[in-house]
């Protein structure tokens, strides 16, 4: 169901690699509530990706971005501004990547060239975002800029690797310049914290499938689906949250306030049973 939410309002949207990606629906949602929006992605995603299906869906451009190349952010800002002729109300960074995940390394043995590289595609390119809209004055005052982050930026979740380290930062992030960003333009910044979902980054974390069922057994409310995420950014993309910002919000129903569930027990019962 759509409420017009975003009329009117322009926006970029990046990190849709495919139907899984939550950046898929959140740009699916802001076109349903009446958003005009550019879509960028990574060189190599656009290959080996489907962004194009969106972009008809849409009636959005695409424009290719690796989103730690300042040069290519520049570029990004400056076209779509071009395109959708004027500046941006909401841009959403849902982006993450560990060459260290990727290559199964543990945390304990992490290769350093490609932890800085998780840092930098994971968490360094909020603030590459941030800084380049700022310095070309491309996000409309009380404009609202959204990240997505994980639980692992505040406990520790085995098979998270360094990306756990990366959260952590772009949460920081968000903080530090939402603070920057909110003085001198009304800016809001807010990083969501999401359930386990199952999309090519999400599954790519050793034991995924064993920590998306351990995590909803501890919500009360379940894992938050990618549509349902999808739906909690369209509200803070519209002017229903204007004064929420520098926060990490957590969009996981309710598993970051639980300790231990009946759910979960239940499961611990069924192993014990099964020990010697
Ligand atoms: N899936 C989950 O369980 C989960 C849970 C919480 C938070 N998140 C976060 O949600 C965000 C989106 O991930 P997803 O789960 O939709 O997976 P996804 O794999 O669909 O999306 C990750 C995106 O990052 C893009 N990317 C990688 N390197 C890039 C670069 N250099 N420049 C620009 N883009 C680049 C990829 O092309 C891809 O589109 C990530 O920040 C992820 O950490 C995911």
């Amino acid at each position: 169901m759509a409420y017009n939410l975003l009329k009117g309002k322009k926006g970029i949207v990046f990190g849709a690699l495919n139907e899984q990606s939550i950046a898929w629906k959140v740009a699916e949602r802001v076109h349903e509530e009446g958003a005009e929006i550019v879509l960028t992605n990574a060189p190599i995603a656009l290959r080996m990706g489907t962004i194009n299906t969106l972009a008809e869906k849409t009636g959005a451009k695409v424009i290719s971005a690796d989103a730690t190349s300042l040069e290519d952010l520049e570029n990004l800002f400056k076209e779509t501004m071009e395109i959708l002729g004027g500046k941006v109300d909401f841009v959403l960074h849902s982006i993450g990547m560990s060459p260290n995940v990727r290559k199964g390394l543990d945390y304990d043995a992490l290769n350093y060239g490609y932890y800085h590289k998780t840092l930098d595609i994971s968490a360094f390119s909020l603030h590459k975002v941030l800084s380049t809209a700022r310095k070309m004055d491309a996000i409309n005052e009380w404009g609202s800029v959204v990240a997505l982050s994980y639980v692992a930026a505040q406990r520790t979740f085995a098979g998270y690797n360094d990306m756990a380290d990366a959260k952590a930062i772009l949460e920081s992030i968000a903080r530090s310049f939402g603070y920057m960003y909110g003085r001198s333009k009304h800016i809001r910044i807010n990083t969501v914290s999401q359930s386990p979902t199952q999309t090519t980054a999400g599954s790519g974390v050793s034991g995924f499938d064993k920590l998306e069922d351990f995590s909803d057994r501890m919500s009360p409310l379940g894992n938050a689906t990618a549509d349902e995420c999808a739906d909690y950014c369209i509200t803070l993309f519209s002017d229903l949250t204007r004064k929420v910002t520098m926060q990490n919000l957590f969009h996981d129903g309710g598993f970051s306030s639980m300790g231990m569930s009946y759910r979960a027990i239940e499961q611990y019962e069924k192993s014990f049973k099964d020990c010697p």
